[in-house]
């Protein structure tokens, strides 16, 4: 009985160890591999190997069932689709939308963008949600330099008085309801958020236009 036991754990300790030499590029020993390494479907890469994997497991894919082609593990390809890729090429002059289904900005960034900008209409209603939202979206992302009324004075823009002198801050914003700026149309605020403007750096990576016409929105109730 004894010598059962030790045989056992000894056997046992044995098959533990082996599967312990996983380093670099060995994985070491796996029960039921594929249960960690799924098949990669790649969109545009395919394995056209038709015995790729087929050590692997006993599952294939027999011509027998119904959508089978008598291929292995690995295989992935799609037989239909031009090159066998998993993914169809979107048709030509296909434009991407981004997740809220709007169109990529398109006018330039330049003299004449900022022109073509400043006759654009806001596609948002001036509702009370909306310049709420754009108010939310002003305090986040503006308000820092512009200030909580636009008066070019926020925290930023201001920088701290150490000994009696001004440190850190960013010089020249400014002041929505100045001269200049009065007359600034949503559109053009649209287009400065999205590009920035020389002393202002662009925000069209972080703010999504549906907020950015929200923010332009709020911006021209400050200037009142
Ligand atoms: C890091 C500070 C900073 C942040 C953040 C910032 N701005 Fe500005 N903004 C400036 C400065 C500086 C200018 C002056 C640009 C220049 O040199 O003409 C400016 C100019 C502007 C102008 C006037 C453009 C013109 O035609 O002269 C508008 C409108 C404006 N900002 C809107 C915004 C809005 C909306 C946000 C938030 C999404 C924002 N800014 C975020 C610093 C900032």
């Amino acid at each position: 009985m004894r010598l059962v036991k030790s045989l056992i754990t000894g056997v046992s300790a044995a098959v533990l160890l082996s599967s312990c030499g996983a380093g670099g590029d060995d994985q070491g020993t796996e029960y039921a591999p594929n249960m960690y390494h799924s098949v990669a479907y790649e969109p545009y890469s395919q394995i056209t190997d038709e015995d790729a994997g087929r050590w692997v497991t006993s599952i294939d894919y027999p011509t027998s069932v119904e959508g089978g082609e008598g291929h292995a593990e690995y295989y992935n390809s799609n037989r239909f689709n031009p090159h066998r890729m998993n993914m169809r090429e979107p048709a030509p002059n296909t434009v991407k939308r981004n997740a809220q289904g709007w169109l990529p900005y398109r006018l330039p960034n330049d003299s004449t963008g900022l022109r073509l900008a400043s006759r654009l209409k806001n596609p948002l209603d001036s509702t009370a949600e909306v310049v709420a939202a754009g108010k939310a979206l002003y305090e986040m992302y503006c308000d820092h330099c512009h200030g909580p009324k636009g008066e070019g004075n926020g925290k930023v823009a201001e920088g701290v008085e150490v000994d009696g002198t001004k440190k850190g801050n960013y010089n020249g914003v400014p002041n929505y309801k100045s001269d200049a700026l009065k007359k600034i149309t949503e559109g053009h605020i649209f287009h400065v958020i999205t590009y920035g403007k020389n002393l202002m750096w662009p925000h069209g990576s972080q703010i999504s236009p549906e907020d950015r016409w929200k923010i332009a929105k709020y911006v021209k109730t400050l200037q009142k």
